[in-house]
């Protein structure tokens, strides 16, 4: 399989540049900046490519790759960060300029350019940096420049060495997508081959070579991430995959049955349906606080995980492997990984799991290289439905941080049955926007869209009594990530089919609100 090999000089966002290779069709990976040229070689790629990073490449400990990179053969592409280690290590110069360039800027080309054939001779381009190399190295032409930067990009066409001051992997350089085609089809003559069913072939085969006959453990929480490893895992071992189940019966109505469902009907693994409702129960009994829920069900989460390990060894199927659905962005959160490090990686996310003494798994997470929307085209191609595919983000802790105040079993009944007349309602407007605009995400397609249950009561009327009975606040936002979020602007007949339901078919409702607070200064969640 043809293959790019992205170095990574800590950019913040390196997998970008891997994300657009394999979006032309190309497969693309990322590995240390700092790999032997003979691991490189190893991994027979096609071409590489330098990322851009933070540091300046004269600092003490700044970035550094192995020269010998440079005499593989390969054509190579760097970026920013990238071509200034390119220019230092060949004998160029990297200086200061005056002021350095943050946000678009306009390249005007002063040579004929193979990276830039097709492109305008003017163009804008996503600059950030302050240093940027002064004089390039032998055998090197300068193909475009800004007022401010003479090298905005360089090349030594005879040795395939080709860099760019400016970023084109980000959207905001109108022509990226052109000159990293240039580069792949152009300069290397790479095929566009590279599909869905390539990259399940091989982390299938990853799979399977790091496995052996060993067994590996999985925690199904029934979300993307979790379901598309344990698709991904089945394919690759089947049997000598368990699939842990942990029921904590705070799930959404009808969830637990959809995860067994797929789980023992579609793929043929050990899944184990683990009904730990009752102890859940019990241990969150009167308590109200947020925190100290989400305390008492994450670690008994590991308890109930941990029991079906040791079962497991004690009836001769000892477990040398856990699988987790960590995905790339979960890395960049954790900031575990600065300069592609995959040592790193690992050793921080152990530490988030509390192993108890004498417990210790190999980690194995084959979608840490990959983005949301790549794992869910992976999710489809390994016949996982939609509706696992497309499913909404969902807390840990589950129902339990949606109903304020103590969980009692009352409550619980009332706020599945709102969240679920919520949910259809909203997967049904969702499903009608998909329709008109074709993007799943589109502007005012909700995100995120659920019940809250509130601690308190209020008075109505229904026919011709008094009630006292709880509200329901709808929560529904538009977002991307999470990090920021609006209300969602959904139609007034919407609303109020969703309030009519809701009082209609939820005995112990009569009254239903809705949720108009921006995040900030709101969370999505109400606890
Ligand atoms: P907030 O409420 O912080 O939520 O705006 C942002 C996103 O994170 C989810 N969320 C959680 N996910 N455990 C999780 O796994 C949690 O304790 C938790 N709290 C919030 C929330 O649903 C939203 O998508």
């Amino acid at each position: 399989m043809q293959k790019v090999v992205v170095l990574d000089f800590g950019a913040q966002y390196g997998q970008l540049i891997a994300r657009r290779v394999r979006d032309l069709n190309v497969y693309s990976e990322i590995v240390p900046c700092d790999m032997p040229a003979a691991d490189i070689a190893a991994m027979e790629p096609s071409a590489i490519i330098l990322s851009g990073g933070p540091a300046s490449v004269y600092a003490p400990d700044a970035p550094e790759l192995d020269p010998a990179v440079f005499d593989l053969g390969l054509p190579v592409l760097g970026f920013c960060y990238g071509q200034q280690i390119m220019a230092k290590t060949l004998g160029g110069v990297v200086g200061h300029t005056e002021v350095g360039e943050y946000g678009p800027a306009t390249i005007t080309r002063v040579a004929p350019s193979r990276l830039l054939d097709g492109t305008p001779a003017e163009q804008t381009v996503w600059m950030s940096h302050r240093d940027s190399v002064a004089m390039v190295p032998d055998g090197f032409v300068i193909t475009s420049s800004t007022g401010v930067c003479p090298v905005a990009s360089m090349e030594c066409a005879e040795r395939n060495l080709y860099a760019t001051q400016f970023h084109p992997e980000v959207r905001h350089t109108t022509y990226g997508t052109q000159m990293l085609s240039n580069f792949l089809f152009g300069v290397c003559g790479l095929e566009p081959s590279w599909s869905m069913d390539n990259l399940i072939d091989s982390l299938v085969d990853d799979v399977r070579s790091k496995v052996g006959d060993q067994r590996v453990i999985l925690g199904l929480s029934g979300g993307v991430d979790s379901s598309v490893v344990g698709a991904l895992c089945a394919k690759a071992i089947g049997k000598q995959l368990t699939c842990v189940f942990v029921n904590h019966g705070l799930l959404r109505k009808g969830e637990p049955e959809e995860v067994e469902e797929v789980f023992t009907k579609q793929f043929d693994v050990d899944f184990v349906h683990v009904h730990a409702e009752e102890r859940y129960a019990k241990l969150l009994e009167g308590e109200a606080n947020p925190e100290r829920k989400r305390q008492i069900i994450g670690t008994q989460f590991w308890e109930e995980f941990f029991t079906v390990a040791q079962r497991l060894a004690e009836g001769g199927n000892p477990v040398k492997f856990l699988a987790q659905g960590t995905i790339y962005p979960d890395i960049i959160e954790s900031g575990a990984r600065k300069t592609g490090g995959k040592a790193s990686t690992i050793k921080s996310h152990h530490n988030l799991i509390p192993f108890p003494e004498g417990v210790s798994f190999e980690l194995i997470e084959p979608l840490d290289h990959f983005f949301k929307d790549e794992v869910r085209a992976l999710g489809t191609a390994l016949g996982l439905p939609d509706y696992i595919v497309w499913r909404q983000p969902f807390p840990g802790p589950g129902l339990a941080v949606r109903i304020i105040g103590a969980v009692t079993p009352e409550k619980l009944e009332i706020l599945k049955n709102a969240d679920a007349v919520v949910r259809e309602e909203l997967d049904a407007y969702n499903a009608r926007l998909f329709e008109e605009t074709g993007e799943r995400n589109s502007e005012h397609s909700c995100w995120q869209y659920f019940a809250v249950l509130p601690d308190i009561k209020s008075v109505g009327v229904m026919g011709d009594e008094r009630t006292y009975q709880r509200p329901i606040i709808v929560r529904a936002v538009e977002s991307t990530d999470a990090m920021t979020a609006d209300w969602a602007k959904l139609p007034y007949e919407v609303l109020g089919r969703i309030s009519s339901r809701i009082v209609a078919e939820v005995p112990g409702v009569n009254r239903v609100v809705y949720d108009v607070t921006p995040k900030p200064p709101g969370t999505v969640e109400w606890e």
